[in-house]
């Protein structure tokens, strides 16, 4: 693909951020006949599951599963869709996404606006045989209280679990409230086990397992860590992404638009990312392979987070900021311990 984004940039941010992303992803889905669909093989095995290559795309960029033939244009060895909700939902009022240019970052506060998992898995019925992985992130709806966010999870597994090729528990989106309270000891206990039997159950029912990721946030003390890692090894989780955005403002402190609510994405969260993936890295050794996410915006930023023990990447701010043809220059230079 021709790099035309240095020169469509100043268009897009011209306009506000979020009317930003959804015109340019619909002019994307347009024009993908002039593009050769052509993914970089860096093949590499995680969960049980063949990746074209390393370089995902994360939630939250194409919730509804709505624009998938345009995205994978950009290389992607991975798509996750959603975070979908069992029911639609509208998400906050707008605005409620603001581009932090000067640090290449972004604040949202979307709250999972999202058509439903119906629509969901209508356009995934649309889409056929796949040469890619595709990942459904899952979460609950607003009106569900936290305390049966659980049944909002196990509907959601139920419908999704033949679709996707790896789901992933979603409870660190900082602006569904009480969300992140599913991290305590106490309640990811509950909500793990109560996924892994269901996981069986739908296992015995379809006579196939499906791989099941936890994505966590990155504002946890270290010692929360620890614990978070043996439950992930003791309820048979297959991979750990991290991380979420963050509601740390120190990296923006000076920037008109650090106040503003939501998590917090892009180069002002690369630190923190490198340290969570760090710290969970030492925890799980080789055991459960994790998913690094949150700032990676260069070929060298995405080998350092495979340097750092990762098995697989994902991108989102960088493709705002950088362009699409970012994944394949990541996808290229990269060298993978497959
Ligand atoms: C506008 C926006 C919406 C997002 N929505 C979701 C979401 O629905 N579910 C989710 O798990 N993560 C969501 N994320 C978080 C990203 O998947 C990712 O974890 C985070 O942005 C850090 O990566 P980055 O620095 O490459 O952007 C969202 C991020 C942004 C910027």
């Amino acid at each position: 693909m021709p790099s035309l984004y240095p020169l469509l940039r100043p268009l897009i941010f011209s306009l506000d951020a979020e009317t930003a992303h959804e015109a340019a992803l619909e002019l994307l889905n347009s024009l993908r006949f002039l593009y050769p669909k052509s993914t970089v093989l860096k093949p590499v095995s995680v969960m049980g599951l063949s990746f074209p290559n390393p370089v995902g795309l994360a939630a939250g960029l194409d919730k509804n599963a709505d624009y998938l033939p345009g995205l994978l244009r950009f290389g992607f060895g991975f798509i996750e869709v959603g975070t979908v909700t069992p029911r639609p939902q509208p998400g906050n009022p707008k605005p409620r996404m603001f581009r932090l240019s000067r640090h290449c970052s972004i604040i949202n506060r979307m709250g999972f606006n999202n058509a439903g998992v119906d629509h969901l898995l209508h356009r995934l019925g649309d889409i056929g045989q796949r040469d890619y992985v595709l990942g459904v992130n899952i979460g609950k709806n607003l009106t569900t209280p936290v305390e049966h966010a659980l049944d909002d999870y196990l509907v959601l597994m139920d419908r999704v679990y033949p679709s996707a090729d790896y789901i992933t528990v979603n409870i660190s989106s900082p602006n569904t409230p009480g969300l992140r309270t599913l991290q305590n000891e106490a309640e990811l206990e509950q909500l793990l086990s109560g996924i892994a039997e269901r996981r069986r159950q739908l296992q015995d029912q379809h006579q196939f397992d499906r791989p099941v990721a936890l994505k966590v946030s990155p504002d946890m003390a270290t010692q929360a860590v620890a614990p978070i890692a043996d439950k992930l090894r003791q309820h048979g989780i297959d991979a750990l992404i991290a991380t979420n955005t963050t509601l740390d403002r120190s990296a923006v402190q000076d920037h008109p638009l650090a106040q503003q609510a939501g998590g917090l994405s892009g180069a002002a969260l690369k630190e923190k990312s490198r340290e969570i993936l760090y710290l969970f890295h030492q925890e799980l050794g080789d055991d459960i392979p994790i998913i690094s996410v949150g700032g990676i915006d260069s070929p060298q930023e995405a080998q350092l987070r495979l340097d750092l023990g990762a098995s697989l990447i994902q991108v989102y701010s960088a493709l705002i900021y950088e362009g699409p043809g970012l994944i394949k220059r990541m996808a290229r230079s990269i060298t993978t311990n497959a």
